[in-house]
């Protein structure tokens, strides 16, 4: 099993280039099937849960191809089920994107229940709503949702609660449907904008994304497109926190400023400097760290994928600070880890409760899922001594070449897969 070594301690220094949405492309991937022509989409991120979305699609029978590890053209013309289920496909959250394409294409999906990270229960009932309000029957058996339906019928869904993954789904499958689909309390996050525009660019009728209220008009047919995905805010804000608590300099390229307002806004308030460019952001974190609070909220509020990389930063920041994770009830779980490397944090309820320690010493940590797996590795980044971080397959799901590109600002961190190589990195750095 691979592992992270880290020698911490050292600022991170320089830029670093963003890639594409993971949770973007996790979502463009299911809708490119829905066109029986050729989608061609670029700045796609090459990490693990996208390769396992790209499988699933070739093995119900689309045409994938990948000509260089950023770019993939996908086919859906020659599909020849609607049953998607292996045993890889259900380790990822975001298997659920089928069930909309392929509802909404062919009236009819059988995919696998969702798994991810377990960072909570995470249901997927108002999806599966949002598909009966469309006149779809839907039922669970041997752990896979099997839907049908006669006709879609544009319909009117409210959504309880503000869901990233319904909204989407329920786009995707409404932009095929009879009439019109009005989705109210829908989220707003920059990925559900990112799914309308392909759909519009494929044919769809989509009005509203970014909003609280999408109006979708059904066409009979999408049609080939390309297509650019954004840039994954979460790798950006991932790696401007990572520059905040090694006290480093950082310049953060390729991404949208007006998408990390929330991430940004927290790092000037715990007493970084930062600049803005048109697609770039340079975090400078010299002066001490000092405490906030925070709550995770839907966009654009301050988001849960970065509550980890937040908790880390705040750790050693000087005074209290608390943090309440309003989204998922299990994502603390990289508390118990960050209190080996000398954290003074206690968790109750929904809130994190963090007295600031001067700093983290290293120690043998392991990553509980993707974010708080990176965070582990920016506590590494900016510790005292060595930690090594176990279970990095998480964090192979979402980050592309993560070591790389800390590496390349002078992190000094090395991907190991045995105790000898971890010697031979104490050695060499020693
Ligand atoms: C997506 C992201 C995930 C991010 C989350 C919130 C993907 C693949 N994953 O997850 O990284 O942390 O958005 O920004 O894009 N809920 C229900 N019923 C449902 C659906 C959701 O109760 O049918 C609840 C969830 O348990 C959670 C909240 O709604 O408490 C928000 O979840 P949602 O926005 O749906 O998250 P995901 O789409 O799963």
């Amino acid at each position: 099993m691979d592992q992270y070594v880290i020698k911490g301690g050292t600022p991170l220094t320089g830029e670093v280039e963003i890639g594409g949405a993971k949770n973007a492309a996790l979502a463009i991937i299911a809708a490119a099937v829905m066109a029986d022509e050729t989608v061609t989409i670029e700045n796609l991120p090459d990490v693990r849960d996208i390769n396992v979305m790209l499988k699933a699609i070739e093995h119900i029978g689309a045409i994938v191809e990948r000509p260089d590890r950023h770019t993939v053209r996908i086919n859906g013309k020659y599909i020849n089920t609607v049953n998607v289920d292996d045993e890889y496909i259900r380790k990822i959250r975001a298997s659920y994107y089928l069930l909309g394409a392929l509802i909404g294409k062919y009236k009819e999906a059988q995919v696998a229940l969702p798994g991810g990270c377990a960072i909570g229960a995470r249901p997927i009932d108002l999806h599966l709503k949002g598909f009966r309000a469309l006149g779809v029957q839907v039922d669970i058996a041997h752990g896979q949702v099997i839907a049908k339906a006669e006709h879609l019928k544009g319909t009117h869904i409210y959504l309880d609660k503000v869901s990233v993954g319904a909204t989407i789904n329920i786009m995707m499958a409404a932009a095929l449907a009879e009439g019109r689909t009005i989705i109210e309390n829908a989220a707003k996050e920059p990925h559900v904008v990112d799914v309308a525009n392909l759909l519009n660019r494929m044919g769809a009728s989509i009005r509203g994304a970014g909003t609280d209220v999408i109006r979708i008009q059904g066409v009979q047919k999408l049609y080939k497109t390309d297509y650019t995905i954004i840039s994954d805010q979460i790798e950006a804000g991932t790696y401007m926190y990572a520059a905040a608590a090694t006290h480093g300099d950082v310049l953060v390229k390729n991404v949208i400023p007006k998408h990390l307002e929330a991430t940004s806004a927290k790092l000037i308030e715990v007493g970084c400097e930062l600049k803005e460019y048109d697609d770039a952001v340079r975090v400078i974190a010299k002066n001490p760290l000092r405490h906030t609070q925070v709550t995770t909220l839907a966009y654009p509020g301050f988001p849960t994928d970065m509550q980890p990389q937040m908790g880390v930063v705040l750790g050693i920041a000087h005074g209290t600070s608390t943090i309440t994770e309003s989204i998922f009830e299990n994502r603390f779980k990289y508390v118990d880890e960050l209190n080996k490397m000398g954290a003074n944090i206690k968790v109750e309820s929904n809130i994190a409760i963090i007295n600031g320690v001067e700093k983290y010493s290293g120690a043998r940590v392991s990553a509980p899922d993707l974010r708080a797996g990176a965070a582990l590795v920016i506590a590494g980044l900016a510790a005292e001594g060595i930690t090594i971080v176990d279970d990095i397959y998480y964090i192979e799901r979402g980050y592309e070449r993560f070591e790389e590109k800390l590496a390349s600002l002078g992190g000094l961190i090395k991907k190991v897969s045995s105790e000898k190589e971890i010697q031979k990195f104490k050695l060499m750095i020693s």
